[in-house]
């Protein structure tokens, strides 16, 4: 600890928010997978842009790296430091959005609203409800994760076929880059063509530009009835065909999920649920529509169309019901952590690739690990496949590699909605050209030129050339 941060820091946030107490500290240090963990230095939480501000300078006059934390409920490491064998020396600050929370009242003429970067998912959908209006992006994680994070990363989840991931939310950011400079734009102008946008480049930059301190969303119409069905289906080629049937007729469609019978088992088990139907079968699809009005019969019509199997579906036009049959799939992330340390391997496949990549990743998992456990599901609407692997140790990246390598074979993303962290830093290259990955080096290099912010997470020149085997 350098002689002096402590009272620095507290004369910036107060005594109250300078967190150095061992086992306080072990709180903030590992992340929600349990995957992922390193020493921090101290944890400090400022409260407003300018006090953010002034921690990053005084971490900047000390050289001290700084890891930014929301709700720490990312899955691939970003939000957590590197382990003590790890880039960083010396061990980073833990930099807390938790008291920059505030939501604005929502401006009803713009349909918009300020939210800070602390602010929860379910805050800011709660504050839209409450105004007659919907934030459109919803996870799972809503009640824990915030709004910096869900930009940092660019969080995708259940909506992004009818409404775009958080990219498409965003229409102005408070951004405090390394050395403490403050880029606001928060007017919420949606049309501004004056050159670079720097809001945006922040999207899914994970922590390492800037610290993001509030951001301006859109608000979208509330859609006041909502129906969901769920579908079991023979395979995963009939799933795909069933969601490109129903991108094409199904109006106001906005979900299109995808999970499997041993994930239903799973979850059923782990959290003591009863199965949907009586029928089994191999692949189950979630279909998800909102509107104003006739919603169900629009959606049950549009089934008939399709050759609705009535022994495995069930539909819902209730809230209780909807919730019910969302449970099946929202649940697998906890009912796999409850089997052990999940190897998560989020990627996106171009959609007519997607039944191959389904029957040759178990294989290719099969091939490193015999005895591996491979859990499927996903949003197989945006062509997006949550590959969870547990049994092999989490250091042990051998299955990662196998996964990643076989994505990149068919055409497809090493990271659909989740981002690289420290999970996928030696597998950028896979999907990110060497000039690519030069430009976000210089573009890193020049907005934080000592590396200072999440070092070791999305790029390190040490690693992230694309090898697998990182010697190349
Ligand atoms: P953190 O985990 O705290 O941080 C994530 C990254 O953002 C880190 O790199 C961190 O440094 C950076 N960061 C955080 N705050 C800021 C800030 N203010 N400024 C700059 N950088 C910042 N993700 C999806 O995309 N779709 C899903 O459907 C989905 N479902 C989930 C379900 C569950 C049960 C869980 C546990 C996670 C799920 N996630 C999902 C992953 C996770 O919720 C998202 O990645 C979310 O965006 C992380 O938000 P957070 O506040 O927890 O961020
Ligand atoms: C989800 O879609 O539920 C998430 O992205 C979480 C996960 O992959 O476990
Ligand atoms: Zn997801």
């Amino acid at each position: 600890m350098q002689p002096g941060l402590v009272e620095r820091l507290a004369a910036i946030v107060g005594a109250a928010h300078v967190l150095v107490d061992a086992e306080v500290v072990r709180s903030y240090t590992t992340d929600w997978t349990g995957r992922f963990s390193g020493p921090a230095t101290l944890v400090v939480r400022p409260s407003t842009t300018e006090e953010v501000a002034a921690v990053l300078q005084a971490c900047a006059a000390s050289h001290l790296p700084v890891v930014v934390q929301g709700g720490n409920t990312g899955l691939v490491g970003g939000s957590v430091p590197p382990p003590a064998d790890g880039v960083a020396r010396p061990a980073p600050v833990v930099l807390s959005t938790v008291r920059l929370a505030a939501i604005g009242p929502v401006d009803r003429v713009s349909n918009q609203v300020t939210a800070g970067a602390g602010a929860t998912l379910a805050g800011v959908q709660a504050a839209a409800h409450a105004a007659g209006l919907s934030f459109p992006v919803d996870l799972a994680a809503r009640d824990t994760a915030t709004v910096g994070g869900m930009v940092a990363t660019n969080a995708g989840g259940l909506h992004v076929i009818r409404y775009g991931a958080m990219r498409s939310q965003v229409l102005g950011m408070e951004v405090v880059l390394a050395d403490g400079q403050v880029l606001s734009r928060m007017s919420g102008l949606v049309k501004d063509n004056t050159g670079y946008d720097l809001s945006q480049l922040m999207v899914g930059s994970e922590g390492t530009l800037g610290v993001v301190t509030a951001v301006r969303l859109r608000l979208v119409p509330h859609q006041p009835q909502r129906a969901v069905a769920l579908l079991g289906v023979d395979s995963t080629a009939a799933a795909v065909a069933l969601a490109s049937e129903l991108r094409r007729q199904a109006d106001g469609l906005s979900a299109v999920e995808i999970f499997y019978q041993d994930g239903l088992d799973l979850v059923c088990h782990h959290c003591g649920l009863e199965p949907p139907f009586s029928a089994e079968r191999p692949v189950y699809l979630l279909v998800e529509a909102v509107g104003r009005d006739d919603v169900i019969d629009q959606l049950a019509s549009v089934l008939a169309d399709t050759g609705i199997d009535d022994e495995a579906t069930a539909v819902a036009d209730d809230e209780s019901g909807a919730a019910r049959l969302w449970a099946y799939r929202e649940r697998h992330t906890e009912a796999i952590s409850g089997i052990g340390v999940p190897h998560k391997l989020d990627v996106t496949l171009p959609i007519a690739a997607l039944a191959d990549f389904e029957r040759a990743v178990r294989l290719a998992v099969a091939g490193v690990s015999s005895d591996a456990v491979v859990v499927l599901f996903g949003h197989v609407g945006d062509g997006n496949l949550h590959v969870n692997v547990v049994g092999p140790p989490p250091d042990d990246e051998r299955v990662d590699a196998a996964v990643l390598e076989l994505v990149a074979s068919l055409g497809g993303s090493i990271s659909a909605e989740h981002g690289i962290g420290r999970a996928k830093v030696r597998w950028l290259g896979l999907s990110r050209s060497p000039a690519e990955l030069a430009t976000m080096r210089a573009v890193k290099d020049a907005l934080d030129p000592e590396w200072l912010l999440n070092p070791g997470v999305l790029l390190d020149p040490q690693v992230d050339g694309g090898s697998a085997s990182g010697d190349e």
